[in-house]
């Protein structure tokens, strides 16, 4: 039942590519994503004065991508919280707010509880859920499913992917109905959009450099992460893979942030990854890698392909395929996956089913 591989994780990273072609195909009528199967229609996108993203962990992740992605295309406001801070914190919703909640399993208790209350307080609900049928897909006023198929691994890998694409999906569907992106501009994302899946598979063919990185810093006890916008969402999520199935502390760290308290912990041979596939602030991140090298920092940096990277401006470079830099996570996830996956078979740990985790928190 697992096709082959030695743990459902690395199968479920394997099954990325055609859970997006899934999750995206269907989506998009004459070159433009639709989601008018769900029953959103562009009147009532147009009218939206704001969108709460609601999610835990790794749902919690792609949410804040999605949040990035919809004030950069759509030029809407749109806020993140955490699904057990927001149940308590008495939000506030105005009536032309939307409240997306992201769940794979959807059935993740404090998930449900956000949306009941987004639901009290009269906000409309948007449910991104993986699982047919599940509580929160029943809950919400529209559901937009994520076509992962099961997930089995604890850890949540193709089910984050296929959360990035509807997300990506709804805010170009939202610059679209609000006219903050013409019919052109659209077409021309949703091609690049399009073209994510495809360029995922030079990434799942470089296991062995991922594979080898891991097997250098297999040994570390504290590992940072750190990148700036997109990158910094992403740096979070390689930083839960890699605490969840390899029992590696790590933080992420927005780059620029590190130089108000964190970089004291930077010495010789701390291990740091930046994130750097933003063109719009990639000099500023190679900057604060500059920051971290001085100080003795053994650096994996991961940018583009075409970047220009300074000789011995990082120890180890992982360079991923040319795309806008807004679908940028559709690539960067892979390679962060992989890491926090050989890091754990290296450790000799329980890669798919980690100490103290379950794959459906249930419970509060
Ligand atoms: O089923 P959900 O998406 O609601 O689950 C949310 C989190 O429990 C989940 O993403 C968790 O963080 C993963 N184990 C991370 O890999």
């Amino acid at each position: 039942e697992k096709g082959g591989y030695p743990h459902f994780m690395l199968k479920e990273i394997h099954e990325q590519q055609a859970a997006l072609q899934a999750t995206i195909g269907p989506r998009i009528k004459n070159g433009l994503p639709d989601l008018s199967e769900c029953g959103l229609t562009d009147e009532y996108l147009k009218g939206l004065t704001g969108i709460h993203i609601v999610g835990c962990g790794t749902a919690m992740h792609a949410g804040m991508v999605g949040r990035t992605a919809i004030e950069k295309m759509a030029r809407l406001p749109a806020f993140t919280q955490i699904a057990s801070e927001f149940r308590y914190s008495d939000p506030i919703l105005h009536p032309g707010d939307l409240v997306v909640i992201i769940s794979q399993s959807g059935e993740t208790l404090d998930t449900l509880a956000a949306l009941k209350l987004a639901r009290e307080k009269g906000a409309k609900t948007l449910a991104v859920v993986n699982v047919v049928g599940s509580s929160i897909a029943r809950a919400a006023d529209w559901t937009l499913y994520t076509h992962a198929g099961p997930e089995i691994a604890v850890a949540s890998t193709k089910a984050y992917s296929v959360q990035l694409a509807v997300m990506y999906l709804l805010a170009l569907r939202l610059a679209l109905a609000r006219g903050a992106l013409d019919e052109h501009e659209v077409g021309y994302l949703t091609e690049q959009l399009q073209k994510a899946p495809a360029l995922q598979q030079p990434l799942l063919k470089n296991c062995d450099q991922i594979q080898y990185l891991a097997s250098q810093f297999m040994n570390s006890t504290d590992l940072f992460f750190m990148g700036r916008g997109f990158d910094y969402s992403l740096s979070l999520e390689g930083s839960l893979k890699l605490k969840e199935i390899s029992y590696v502390h790590s933080e992420a760290y927005a780059a620029g942030e590190l130089k108000h308290g964190t970089i004291s912990l930077v010495t010789e041979g701390t291990p740091v990854i930046a994130l750097a596939t933003q063109d719009d602030v990639f000099e500023k991140t190679l900057s604060n890698v500059k920051e971290v090298k001085t100080r003795g920092a053994r650096v994996i940096l991961l940018c583009k392909e075409e970047a220009v990277v300074p000789e011995g401006a990082a120890d180890y470079v992982v360079r991923l395929p040319r795309l806008e830099s807004v679908f940028m996570p559709l690539l960067m996830i892979v390679p962060l996956q992989l890491f926090a996956y050989y890091m754990s078979v290296l450790r000799g740990c329980d890669v798919d089913k980690p100490r103290n985790l379950a794959k459906s928190v249930t419970v509060e």
